[in-house]
């Protein structure tokens, strides 16, 4: 990041009381000096996260989750860093100058997205050269305008193997070019990962091209349809949905979302105006896609295919997705095999009048067990009311309990009273335990250095006389990551003559390497305590002579081994000066 800390970015934190932001979107408790409410970032049942006033800053008791005013807005509304300053600017009725919004972008892999996007140029390209004839084509009898193709980065690799490999070594190295799964070598020789196709970029959930999928278009019958980039360090298939960064903020606003089956399928949606749509990319929702959704905080539509596939594929991933708490509601279009195909063939309006009755996830599961059972059997509907009556048992909605055996019951001439009775005899599934996002923060048993280290870091976070007070009495911890969370602080109070421990959090949240472990100490640490030098000073001495007693057990160990007989001599007097306690660690 271009700034140590950022003045204008402090003074909006400094401006935004956290009480109030977090209080926007959450009811808030008072308590004492703080605040509690219910945590929005594990399935909390009772108020676990508390928000300090004095401090400003947050923690959950029982997740982990800890941060200042941005962090929170970061993961609440699932926006980047920037995102989140200008929601909380925009809050408070402040604007944040441009000169912020583009000189904080922080970006881990620079050149990585730098070398995915010069490729994604490379195949757009193609597609205006001579080359790109037979595919302009393909694309054209799909109705994949010119704009389609600009909105969505399509492309196309070329017939050659290395057309790209010899475009891209010009400027970056072999070995970065095969991590990032774009060549493949074999034999001394480097090849493309792409040739002979139609290319669709992926992105991360912040729009980041981190990969590609690319399609045959010439109808060739000895190879699979689409080829997609391989797991690498940008792209992770089981985070990834297809179109999330277009579909975020629309689906915020329309409170929906709609899932469906291929890239193909989400691209014809959105450019037919509906925007809120993300693609699966043939594959079970992962925990980590479940997550993505559920932090939009909105409903999900599954529209699959239309095949059977498709409809155990709603089964299963709307089960995973009601295991989460999600709400969900099913569409099932009929004709056509999935939702691209159906547009292209009834008009979007045909689709939307479906998008307008969608069907509860309870009802497709009520239609999805009478598949293959004849319910003029006898022995067939006493399985199918067991199944719908084991699944109803599940639910808690009194009212939905009540309106589907009254409808069981007319439907198939079954008394009200024997299928209470066949309900209250069903025992209750043993509840999977809630699945939550983030995992449940184990106790740890902490020996006295790691309380007394991580306290005494978490006081130099809040006042620059505790940094004075380390400097003085302790200076060096003997842990590699303490030593350079203490080295972050020194450098940056020496930068800004002040600190406290909210703009800390911004500036540790920008550095990859101390992040999670400075917040891991700030939960860890009690933020209603008053900090005190004395409480301070009692947290050094436990660490120094933890730092003591660990030199000592050293010096012994190296005084066995050591042949020179001088530097043994100094060994011997440095234990003693330890042993009689009267040590200077500077
Ligand atoms: P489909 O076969 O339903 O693709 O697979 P589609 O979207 O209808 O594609 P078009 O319309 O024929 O172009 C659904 C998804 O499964 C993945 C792709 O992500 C596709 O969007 N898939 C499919 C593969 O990864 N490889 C394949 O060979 C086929
Ligand atoms: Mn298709």
């Amino acid at each position: 990041m271009a700034f140590v800390s950022n003045d204008e970015i402090n003074t909006i934190r400094s401006k935004a009381n956290i009480v109030d932001i977090i209080g926007s979107y959450l009811p808030l408790t008072q308590r004492g000096k703080n605040y509690l409410c219910v945590c929005p970032f594990h399935d909390d049942h009772s108020p676990s996260m508390s928000v300090s006033q004095e401090k400003q800053i947050y923690k959950c008791f029982a997740c982990g989750a800890t941060g200042n005013v941005f962090t929170f807005v970061e993961n609440y509304e699932n926006v980047p860093f920037i995102e989140a300053v200008s929601i909380v600017a925009d809050k408070c009725g402040m604007e944040l100058s441009k000169d912020v919004l583009t000189n904080t972008k922080v970006d881990n892999f620079k050149e990585e997205h730098a070398i995915m996007e010069l490729s994604q140029k490379f195949f757009q390209n193609n597609l205006k050269t001579t080359a790109g004839v037979e595919a302009n084509k393909y694309l054209a009898e799909r109705g994949i305008t010119p704009e389609i193709i600009n909105e969505f980065g399509i492309g196309l690799s070329l017939d050659e193997q290395d057309s790209l490999y010899k475009v891209l070594k010009k400027k970056y190295s072999e070995d970065k070019l095969l991590e990032l799964g774009l060549v493949s070598s074999s034999n001394g020789n480097t090849y493309d990962m792409f040739t002979r196709r139609i290319t669709f970029p992926l992105w991360d959930k912040d729009g980041n091209i981190v990969g590609f999928s690319a399609r045959i278009y010439r109808g060739e019958k000895d190879t699979s349809k689409y080829v997609n980039s391989r797991e690498t360090k940008l792209f992770k298939k089981g985070e990834t949905l297809y179109n999330y960064h277009h579909a975020r903020d629309v689906a915020k606003r329309e409170k929906e979302i709609i899932v469906v089956e291929g890239f193909m399928d989400a691209i014809r949606l959105s450019v037919n105006g509906i925007k809120n749509v993300v693609a699966l990319c043939g594959t079970a929702l992962t925990k980590d896609q479940i997550t993505l959704l559920k932090k939009l905080r909105v409903n999900v539509i599954l529209c699959l295919d239309n095949d059977n596939a498709g409809e155990l594929a709603t089964m299963n991933n709307g089960e995973l997705l009601e295991k989460d708490n999600v709400p969900i509601s099913v569409i099932r279009l009929s004709g056509e095999k999935d939702p691209d195909e159906y547009i292209v063939a009834n008009g979007i309006d045909a689709f939307k009048d479906n998008l307008k009755n969608p069907i509860t996830f309870f009802d497709f599961k009520m239609n999805y067990y009478k598949n293959n059972k004849d319910l003029n059997n006898s022995v067939d509907l006493a399985n199918y009311i067991n199944e719908v009556l084991k699944d109803l048992n599940n639910s808690n909605d009194e009212i939905l309990k009540e309106i589907t055996l009254n409808k069981l019951s007319e439907d198939y001439g079954l008394s009200i009273s024997v299928l209470k009775e066949k309900l209250s005899d069903i025992k209750p599934e043993k509840k999977e335990e809630k699945p939550i996002e983030v995992q449940e923060k184990k106790p740890r048993k902490k020996d006295s250095y790691t309380i007394g280290a991580d306290n005494i870091l978490y006081f130099m976070m809040n006042d620059g006389k505790f940094i004075k007070e380390y400097e003085a009495k302790l200076g060096f911890f003997d842990d590699e990551v303490r030593r350079a969370i203490a080295n972050e602080i020194l450098y940056y109070y020496q930068k800004e003559k002040k600190i406290n421990i909210a703009d800390f959090i911004t500036y540790a949240s920008s550095k990859d390497e101390i992040k999670e472990e400075v917040m891991r100490i700030v939960n860890d640490c009690n933020i209603e305590d008053e900090l005190t030098i004395e409480a301070m000073d009692e947290y050094i001495d436990v660490v120094n002579k933890v730092l003591t007693t660990r030199e000592i057990k050293k010096l012994k160990e190296d005084i066995k081994k050591e042949l020179d007989e001088s530097k043994k001599m100094k060994m011997l007097a440095r234990m003693a000066e330890l042993k009689r306690g009267s040590v200077d660690n500077g």
